[in-house]
């Protein structure tokens, strides 16, 4: 058995932002175009009227301030509200294979390595914008990486059980190194005229590059052990796939085919799930809660970001203990506890413990527990 390490992280991060005020403005100004198209409707009591958003309840809601994203032209012309991608030849890099391309450079810039010494890419995301082929081998292609790819979706959880993958064939010896890539294109199954979630995601992409720890060059993160679970749950779902126009109806502009959630019910369910875990994964460990010297949390709520640091420390925790980015980037699915730990991990000292942990959709959870070591 070999031990396997993470050398490098990237984050790629579009070039466009919507403030929160920005996107209330347009949402505001989508509603009360629908309400003036019901108003016969409305006065008769057989439609709702459509409630305008603030920025106010956002932020207090979720802590999130703003987003960055492919397309806000889009986004934001209340006649549209989504993105509008340029259309791409089959014969030039997808967007996700783009994206991923730059955050995968970095991690390989970080730990010192090119694409002659990477085995394996997994993608791992909850939106792949295609069926097949997979996008992880696009990436592979563009990145000239010998050896083997292949895409997996377990939603906000995708990177963390792309991790236990990849640290599994590094363990058992069948690859010595792996880029797990989490390109999210979150703006593109978003519901922008849903104002209880219009505010919710944002577009990014992480990269990290795990290798057997005798080949780290540089400062980099022992993966001690990772651990996996899923319970199925419909409170948070998107019925689009490709089944859709074989259904009566499937073709139409139906809510179900974007993201859907019961925003309560999985913030009541999910921390509990949370909290038992980690705390589960350590105590098999044999490492004390007020041991862990950092915790990368899925970015998705600040108040359930704040329980969870709280239950899994043992302790409020101290400023930059478990640090936050979804303020900046709102909720990125599987990238953000990746954002949160490419940002804030390369103060910790040698021997210091860190954990990862992303969960959402499936329901779903995954923990990735790390030990510190800088370069000999
Ligand atoms: N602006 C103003 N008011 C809004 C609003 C908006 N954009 N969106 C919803 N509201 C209203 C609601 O209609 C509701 O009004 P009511 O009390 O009159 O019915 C009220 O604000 C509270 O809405 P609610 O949806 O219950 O808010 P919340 O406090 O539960 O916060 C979430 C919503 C989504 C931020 C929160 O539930 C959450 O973060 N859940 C978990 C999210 C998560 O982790 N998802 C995983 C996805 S990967």
């Amino acid at each position: 058995m070999y031990t396997a390490a993470i050398t490098g992280t990237g984050v790629f991060t579009p070039s466009q932002v919507i403030t929160n005020a920005e996107l209330v403005e347009a949402f505001n100004a989508y509603a009360d175009r629908i309400n003036a198209e019901n108003a016969e409707a409305i006065a008769a009591g057989d439609v709702e009227p459509l409630q305008h958003s603030s920025e106010e309840f956002i932020f207090k809601a979720s802590g999130i301030e703003q987003r960055y994203v492919m397309d806000k032209t889009g986004v934001l012309n209340p006649d549209i509200m989504y993105p509008q991608l340029r259309q791409r030849d089959d014969g030039e890099p997808g967007i996700l294979a783009e994206m991923a391309l730059d955050a995968a450079q970095k991690a390989l810039a970080q730990a010192g390595k090119t694409a002659e010494d990477v085995d394996l890419v997994i993608c791992a995301a909850s939106n792949l914008e295609r069926a097949y082929p997979a996008v992880a081998i696009e990436i592979q292609d563009l990145l000239g990486i010998k050896g083997f790819a292949f895409d997996m979706n377990v939603a906000c959880s995708s990177a963390t059980f792309g991790i236990q993958t990849a640290a599994d064939m590094i363990r058992s010896g069948s690859i010595r190194s792996a880029l797990v890539v989490n390109p999210e294109i979150c703006s593109g199954h978003l519901e922008w005229r849903d104002r209880d979630c219009h505010f919710i995601f944002g577009d990014v992409a992480t990269a990290t590059l795990l290798e057997r720890i005798e080949d780290a060059k540089g400062d980099h993160f022992e993966v001690i052990s990772t651990r996996c679970a899923t319970e199925f749950s419909n409170n948070i779902r998107n019925n689009n796939g490709f089944l859709r126009r074989s259904r009566p109806d499937g073709v139409k502009d139906r809510r179900d085919m974007q993201f859907m959630q019961n925003g309560r019910k999985v913030f009541k369910e999910v921390l509990p799930m949370v909290s038992q875990h980690i705390a589960a994964h350590m105590a098999d460990e044999g490492i004390q809660s007020d041991a862990l010297k950092r915790l990368w949390l899925h970015q998705a709520n600040k108040s359930m970001n704040d329980f969870i640091g709280k239950k899994a420390l043992g302790r409020t925790p101290q400023p930059g203990e478990q640090p936050n980015i979804l303020q900046d980037y709102a909720n990125t699915s599987s990238a953000g506890s990746i954002i949160a730990f490419a940002k804030y991990s390369q103060d910790l000292a040698e021997g210091d413990l860190g954990l990862i942990c992303s969960f959402g959709a499936g329901y779903s959870v995954g923990s990735v527990l790390l030990r510190r070591h800088h370069a000999s």
